[in-house]
């Protein structure tokens, strides 16, 4: 809240995305800030996402690069936000194994011109707005590398790895951030959370694919041998942790985010296909599992990740209220009760991508 008590602004990047727009609609549902939200709509922008608040006076749409400075310098003077909530980014990794450059343009150098246009503003701001204000920037565990069956999680002092482009871009990013903050004393957050799953997720990523994949009695391609392992969290609990970290995070601090949830991609799989399996007893596709088909491996493909999450429980007092099963069952359901979402992500850049990657349409 301001001090007048009227909600504080925060300027959003990337807010028609996945995780962006999930937290742009729990931010207005809890009335937690006006939202203005920029986002150049790539592939895996929708406004669909945000239909919720389309009429709502509390959240401004604004198509946009956070490359393009004199936009966000505009933005920042005439919103005057309390924060800027960084999520804009490219964000697959087999795009970015098949097309570095435009994760390097966006997650590094577009990264760079949002700090740049953001420090300007913050620089001439009045001493106490100086003081409050905060950039949140969204990072992955993905820039720790892989870890191995019996090494530990994923620290916020575990050196940097990074292995496929995607992770060297966002690893480069928050460098960045850092070295503001250090540098220019801007008052930086960073977070880097692991695999995350839920409703918007365009179907690229492993959960929705397999859901729509499965629905259709079409092939689950499972990468190698199966058994690498991420640890999930449901998307909500992402954002309620992203909205603890800036109200209450300590200026130029890193916080891991994750879900306390290792399974192999087998195992998420699998257990996809039982909830399809109960939820379709008459499907002609049923046992779901039998569409599971093991393809060649990613190149470069990460072993294991894993996040502890000590500090933010300890300091925030932050931890996921979702379980696995109540996460994905959630988000089979969401899936299934929006066809027309589908259907319109659906769209011919999707379909090339399938035949790019899997061989099919
Ligand atoms: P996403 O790909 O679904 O959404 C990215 C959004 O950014 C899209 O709406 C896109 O249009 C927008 N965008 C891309 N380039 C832009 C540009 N130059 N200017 C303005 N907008 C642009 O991604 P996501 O899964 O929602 O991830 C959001 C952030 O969270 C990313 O920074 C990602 O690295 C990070 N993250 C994601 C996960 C995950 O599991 N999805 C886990 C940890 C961290
Ligand atoms: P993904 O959702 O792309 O996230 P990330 O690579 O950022 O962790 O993939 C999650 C895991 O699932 C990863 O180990 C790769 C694997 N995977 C498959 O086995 N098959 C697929 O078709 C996809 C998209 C992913």
């Amino acid at each position: 809240m301001t001090h007048n008590g009227s909600p504080e602004t925060w300027l959003i990047t990337g807010g028609a995305g996945f995780i962006g727009s999930n937290f742009v609609l729990a931010a207005r549902e809890l009335n937690a800030a006006r939202i203005v939200n920029l986002d150049s709509l790539t592939y895996a922008g929708n406004l669909q996402n945000l239909a919720a608040v389309a009429d709502d006076p509390g959240h401004r749409f604004v198509r946009g690069d956070i490359a393009d400075r004199e936009l966000v310098g505009r933005l920042l003077q005439e919103h005057q936000p309390r924060a800027v909530v960084h999520f804009a980014a490219e964000s697959h990794v087999d795009r970015s194994i098949y097309g570095p450059q435009d994760f390097l343009e966006t997650n590094i150098m577009g990264t760079f011109h949002l700090l740049e246009a953001v420090r300007q503003y913050w620089d001439a701001l009045p001493g106490p707005q100086q003081q409050d204000f905060r950039f949140l920037h969204i990072s992955t565990d993905e820039v720790y590398g892989s870890l191995a069956p019996e090494d530990p999680a994923f620290s916020e002092t575990t050196p940097y790895a990074p292995n496929s482009p995607y992770a060297a871009s966002k690893a480069a990013s928050d460098h960045l951030v850092r070295a503001c903050h250090h540098t220019y004393g801007l008052p930086t957050l960073i977070t880097n959370c692991s695999n995350n799953y839920g409703p918007f997720q365009f179907p690229e990523k492993l959960i929705p694919l397999m859901i729509l994949q499965a629905q259709q009695g079409k092939p689950l391609p499972i990468y190698g041998d199966g058994l690498n392992v991420r640890d999930w969290l449901y998307v909500t609990d992402h954002c309620e942790a992203l909205r603890l970290v800036l109200s209450r995070g300590r200026v130029g601090e890193t916080y891991n985010i994750g879900g306390n949830c290792e399974k192999t991609n087998l195992e998420v799989v699998r257990t996809l296909c039982a909830v399809l399996d109960e939820l379709f007893p008459d499907s002609p596709h049923r046992p779901h599992d039998r569409l599971i088909t093991f393809v060649k491996d990613r190149p470069g493909h990460d072993r294991r990740y894993a996040i502890n999450i000590s500090k933010i429980s300890r300091e925030l007092g932050w931890r996921p209220r979702e379980s696995f099963e109540s996460g994905l069952s959630k988000t089979v359901g969401w899936y299934l009760d929006h066809p027309a979402w589908v259907v319109s992500v659906e769209s011919g850049d999707y379909r090339q991508w399938l035949e790019l990657h899997y061989g099919q349409t």
